[in-house]
């Protein structure tokens, strides 16, 4: 299940750079395990009970297998990269899963926090989401061999696709139903997460909306 919108854009970005392979085939499974690894983890520090319209794996079997599932797919996927003997873009799926970790620290750090300003939020975001789908369309360019430039500007366009994704889902929390959803609505409202719709209802309706959201 799922969108499986991370290893389709390292796919498309191989695509745009004329590069196909079945080593590009592993590597998008990769990003996608290690997407799938994340979420395991982020379900169970959201108690969450429904994932991709089904209960989550957390709810149906526990925190322990659930957290070890994640390790090891977690564990899989890295050594399915390194069987590729590319150290430019193992060093990039490290930094980039350190970066995850980073957003998902400040995004408990910030929790329930109304003070939380926009800049604030779309440096979680960028960590917690867009970094990944940067290293998506990345290595499709390092596969490419294209270049530092064209690696660049791929790179730029997966972070700003990440954002906006992640816009995106925030957004669809206030506004979706669980059904089309596939998980629970109005989930961050509850768990005192202060996504960006929230920000702008504080910043325009100052000290009433404040009191109201508290
Ligand atoms: C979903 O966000 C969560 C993420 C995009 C990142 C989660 C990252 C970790 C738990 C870091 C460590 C994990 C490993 C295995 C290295 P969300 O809660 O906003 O989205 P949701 O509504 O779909 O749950
Ligand atoms: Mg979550």
């Amino acid at each position: 299940g799922g969108k499986r919108i991370r290893p389709a854009l390292l796919l498309l970005g191989c695509r745009l750079c004329g590069h196909r392979s079945d080593r590009a085939i592993l590597l998008a499974s990769v990003v996608e395990f290690i997407h799938t690894a994340t979420l395991l983890h982020d379900d169970i520090i959201d108690e969450a009970t429904v994932r991709r319209g089904r209960r989550s794996v957390n709810s149906r079997w526990g925190n322990d297998i659930t957290v070890l599932l994640g390790d090891f797919l977690y564990t899989k996927s890295m050594a399915m990269a390194l069987s590729q003997d590319n150290l430019r873009i193992l060093r990039l799926l490290s930094d980039v899963t350190l970066r995850l970790i980073e957003g998902e620290i400040l995004e408990i750090e910030r929790n329930g926090n109304l003070r939380v300003t926009e800049e604030d939020h779309l440096d979680t975001i960028r960590r917690k989401t867009a970094d990944l789908f940067a290293a998506c369309t990345r290595i499709g360019a390092i596969l490419g061999d294209v270049g530092e430039d064209r690696e660049k500007a791929l790179g730029s366009y997966g972070l700003n696709l990440g954002l906006c994704f992640q816009m995106v889902d925030d957004l669809l929390d206030f506004t979706a139903e669980e059904k089309t959803l596939g998980k629970p609505v109005a989930n961050d409202l509850r768990e005192g997460k202060v996504t960006l719709p929230m920000i702008f209802l504080l910043r325009r309706g100052g000290k009433a909306a404040v009191e109201k959201v508290k």
